[in-house]
Formats: C-alpha cells, structure tokens, sequence
C-alpha cells in the first residue's frame, strides 16, 4: 500500500490514506513534544522503536480480547491501521500518582493507587487537554453513552493486560494514556500508540524513569531509556 493523502499530522506521527479506504500507514516521527508543544527536540531512532513497541504490544493485546486498530507493522517507521474516526477524548490510567495528577492533588509522585483512576480529557492541542468527563463527552457529541462505558472497559482490560506484562520485565507502569477510534461498523477499537511517549514506565528495582519523563524533565539518557524499553517488550 502506498502513501496517499496525508490524513492526519500530529506531534509524532502522520496519517496517510492508503488505496484501500479501510485502511491508513501510520508513520512515527522522530520528533518530540512536551508541554503542549512548548519543549520541542527530536533523536534519531524514535520513530523506529515507538512503532517497534507498538507494533509488539498490538497483537498481544488483541490476544487478550481488546480489539485494536493494528494491522501490520510495515518498515521501521511505519505500519498499517484500520481506517477509524478517533474519538477526540484522551483516557488516561493512573495506577501510582505522578504527573499532573500529583502535582493538582498535592500528593508525593510514587504514591501508589488502590485501585486505577481513569481520567478523559478532550483531545484538543489550542485548550491544553482539559480535563472532561463522560457526561461531557456525551452532551457534545463527541461519543455516546455506550462509546464511553465501552472505552472504559477496554481500558480497564488494557491496564490488567498491560501491568504484569510490564511487571514480569521488570518495569512497573505507573500510568499512560490511550486512544479509541470508531469503526465504519461503529465498532470501538484501540487506537493511536502505546510507547514510552505516551505511559510512565519505572524500573521495578530502582525506580528509574524509562519514559518520555526523561524528555520532559531533562533527565538525560533518553534514547538508552527508549532502547531499554524496547528489548524488555521484546524479552
Ligand atoms: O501529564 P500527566 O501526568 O497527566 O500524564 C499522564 C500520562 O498520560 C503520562 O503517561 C503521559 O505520558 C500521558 N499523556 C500523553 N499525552 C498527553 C497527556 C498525557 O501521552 N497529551
């Protein structure tokens, strides 16, 4: 399938359509943002072991019943997805407080949580991400009732998959956020990626960061973090 219209270009990736209209390339940058975009920087490699995360932890994923938007990872940037329409609300799971989460409820980041919160915030680059809820998401149309108790769901699903993964490869996965997109069928599907750009991965012995809060925060070792990730995902 070759790149058609470019669909879509946000901060990591770019959309193409593809000649089949079910299905669109995803290609992964190797940019990165931070802060709504106010940090800005970019290593050789990103784009090529994001997609080699994603692409891992689709399939495995799909075997535990959550149903996503991967098709095939088809180069070192790039793979190929079904055609959805994303619903503009960004989930985030928090299983150990951290981020801005700490930071409104003046908690200590490390805090670990009894139970997983599961945030929405409307997915839009000019507000920052605000904060919204189911109720939100429903009256301006953005998703219906059903959409919602279904993408909660399916996050819980991806949480418990995800967590003794991550656990048994030594990483503890303190929080991340996902996508859904809607299928032609209406279908919810997961979608976007799931990467150390978009969760907060620490080693289990040592609490390192191996996530894009090395980026965020000027940590340094960047790249080894990714690559690290990457070969326990693999391992
Ligand atoms: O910044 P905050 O603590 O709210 O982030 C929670 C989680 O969601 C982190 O893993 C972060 O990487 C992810 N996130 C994201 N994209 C955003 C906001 C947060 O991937 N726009």
């Amino acid at each position: 399938s070759t790149k058609a219209e470019l669909k879509y270009e946000g901060k990591a990736k770019r959309v193409y359509a593809t000649a089949d209209p079910e299905q669109y390339l995803v290609e992964y940058k190797d940019e990165a943002t931070a802060f709504n975009a106010q940090k800005r920087g970019s290593w050789a490699g990103k784009g090529a072991t994001n997609n080699a995360i994603a692409a891992a932890l689709y399939p495995k994923l799909e075997g535990a019943g959550i149903p996503t938007h991967f098709v095939a990872k088809l180069s070192d940037t790039e793979q190929l997805v079904k055609a959805v329409t994303i619903v503009p609300v960004e989930v985030i799971t928090r299983n150990v407080a951290a981020g801005s989460f700490a930071k409104k409820l003046g908690l200590e980041e490390g805090t670990p949580l009894p139970r997983p919160v599961v945030e929405y915030c409307y997915k839009s680059d000019a507000l920052g991400d605000p904060l919204i809820n189911t109720d939100t998401a429903v009256a301006l149309g953005w998703a219906s009732e059903g959409d919602m108790a279904r993408i909660r769901e399916l996050t819980l699903q991806v949480n418990a998959f995800l967590t003794p993964f991550f656990l048994e490869r030594g990483i503890r996965l303190i929080d991340f956020k996902l996508e859904f997109g809607k299928l032609p069928s209406g279908q919810i599907v997961l979608a976007d990626e799931i990467s150390p750009d978009t969760c907060r991965f620490w080693d289990a012995e040592t609490n390192e960061k191996m996530d894009k809060d090395r980026f965020r925060r000027d940590l340094g070792g960047v790249e080894e973090a990714y690559g690290e990730m990457l070969r326990r995902v693999l391992s």
